[in-house]
């Protein structure tokens, strides 16, 4: 498998997940009223499987290596413009978890905010997608000789290995920190 395999993998799967917000803020905008539940899953699912898991595999592994490469003008423009969507969208999830707790807190606008968010995110993630998928993905590959596309493949590998082990240590990491503060 090229190493863009996984990652085309997972593109699949967030297009699913971006599929069910689309209804989810439907019905929302029917409704008037935030389903919180299912806010907190898909920022959950944006947050560690869309941007620790997947950007994380991207920016920390292939774009690192593609870095190391002389690459052309326009694939360096592309490369550029992916890590900047990508800070773009941890903004925008920032702003909707926002947005989730005003709402909580019966702040009046905050529903309008989440809902503007959450259309924003779902415009974003299949054009970000296409981009990788149609017009930089394939061609990146060039770049790489078979063992080298292996070994990147490899270090896939390992960083989901180790996410798991990294979500719930930094949870933990946080609840201890918050305990601490409490107990100050
Ligand atoms: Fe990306
Ligand atoms: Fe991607």
């Amino acid at each position: 498998m090229m190493p863009i395999g996984p990652l085309m993998i997972e593109h699949r799967l967030i297009e699913r997940m971006i599929d069910v917000m689309r209804e989810e803020l439907n019905l929302f905008e029917k409704e008037k009223k935030l389903n919180l539940e299912f806010l907190e899953m898909a920022v959950d699912f944006i947050r560690t499987y869309a941007d620790r898991c997947h950007h994380g595999k991207e920016e920390d592994i292939l774009f690192r290596e593609l870095g190391e490469k002389k690459l052309k003008d326009d694939h360096r423009h592309i490369m550029e413009e992916l890590i900047e969507d990508h800070r773009w969208g941890r903004k925008m999830t920032a702003r909707l978890v926002e947005a989730n707790k005003r709402y909580i807190a019966g702040e009046e606008n905050a529903m309008s905010i989440a809902i503007d968010c959450m259309k924003s995110l779902i415009q974003f993630y299949p054009k970000h997608i296409e981009k990788e998928d149609k017009h930089f993905f394939i061609p990146c590959m060039e770049y790489f000789s078979e063992t080298e596309q292996q070994s990147i493949l490899r270090e896939e590998w390992e960083f989901d290995r180790n996410l798991i082990h990294e979500k719930y240590k930094n949870m933990v990491v946080a609840v201890e920190k918050e305990l601490t503060s409490r107990t100050l």
